[in-house]
């Protein structure tokens, strides 16, 4: 004898479980959707294409990183030049004049162009070859130079707009895990599994949310974001699924009948 006579959502009619697969279709395409959104969002923050860890950093967190003309001729690269050189490009990087005096012929032999010329393109042509060049990293125009001259300064969002989106989204996320969990509850899975899977997600919806705000004093907490958001993710896709199964699959027969 069947002794679950507890309503299940696979007694519901046909259209009626129908109705509930396009809305949770819908719901799942939606978060795909904004996962790429967020890709685009955050993509070129640090100005290195695609979507990394320092792009998701420097959006919660901020991010400082120093001039690679600044790092590489602070530690003594290359052994080649004068002292008066290297303190003439490194005073010439601290300065704000960095597009103006590039080539300033009032500076002579200390243009920075001059000297980049005279004790750099050795190596750091395109087509530069021999062990010791480093054709990837060319200096040989302004364009190049340039972009290796900034140090990249990635503030993070302000405070207002975390609010703002926070007071969108963890109501949204979490009533659409609420809904999710309940309907969970009436599908022929077992309670212990859907339960262990939205306990992850919802664990992980206030471990990114949380995280927000702690990645602005803790670097490190950007990476709770990206896991708390994946968690979430992967338990909202499985319950979704599971759901679904459960209203497509064929009423299973109860053996006493
Ligand atoms: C003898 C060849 C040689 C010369 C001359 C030379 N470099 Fe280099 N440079 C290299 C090589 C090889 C590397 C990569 C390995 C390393 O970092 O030492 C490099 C790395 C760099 C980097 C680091 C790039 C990165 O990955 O962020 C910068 C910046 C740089 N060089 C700037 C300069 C500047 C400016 C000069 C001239 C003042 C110069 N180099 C002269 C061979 C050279």
């Amino acid at each position: 004898m069947n002794q679950d006579n507890s309503f299940k959502l696979r007694s519901l009619p046909f259209f009626y479980r129908m109705g509930i697969c396009t809305l949770i279709l819908t719901l799942l395409g939606g978060y795909i959707v904004s996962g790429i959104h967020l890709r685009w969002h955050y993509d070129n923050r640090d100005e290195t294409p695609g979507l990394t860890m320092n792009d998701i950093v420097g959006a919660y967190h901020g991010v400082q990183t120093p001039s690679p003309l600044i790092t590489a001729l602070e530690s003594g690269h290359p052994e080649t030049i004068e002292d008066y050189e290297r303190t003439a490009l490194l005073d010439w990087l601290a300065g704000d004049r960095i597009s103006l005096d590039y080539d300033n012929l009032d500076l002579g032999d200390l243009a920075p162009s001059e000297i980049f010329a005279m004790s750099c393109l050795d190596c750091h042509t395109r087509s530069a070859s021999g062990p010791d060049a480093n054709p990837d990293v060319p200096l040989e125009y302004w364009d190049d130079i340039r972009k290796l001259a900034d140090s990249k300064d990635i503030r993070p969002s302000p405070t207002a707009i975390v609010a703002t989106s926070q007071h969108v989204h963890a109501p949204m996320m979490a009533i659409v895990m609420l809904v999710l969990g309940l309907l969970a509850a009436f599908t022929r899975f077992s309670l212990r599994l859907t339960g262990l899977v939205i306990f992850v997600a919802g664990a992980g919806l206030l471990i990114d949310m949380a995280g927000w705000w702690i990645a602005r004093e803790i670097a490190s907490f950007a990476y709770a974001i990206v896991i708390g958001g994946g968690l979430y993710a992967i338990g909202i896709t499985i319950i979704g699924c599971l759901i679904m199964l459960d209203c497509v699959l064929p009423v299973q027969k109860s053996k006493s009948s």
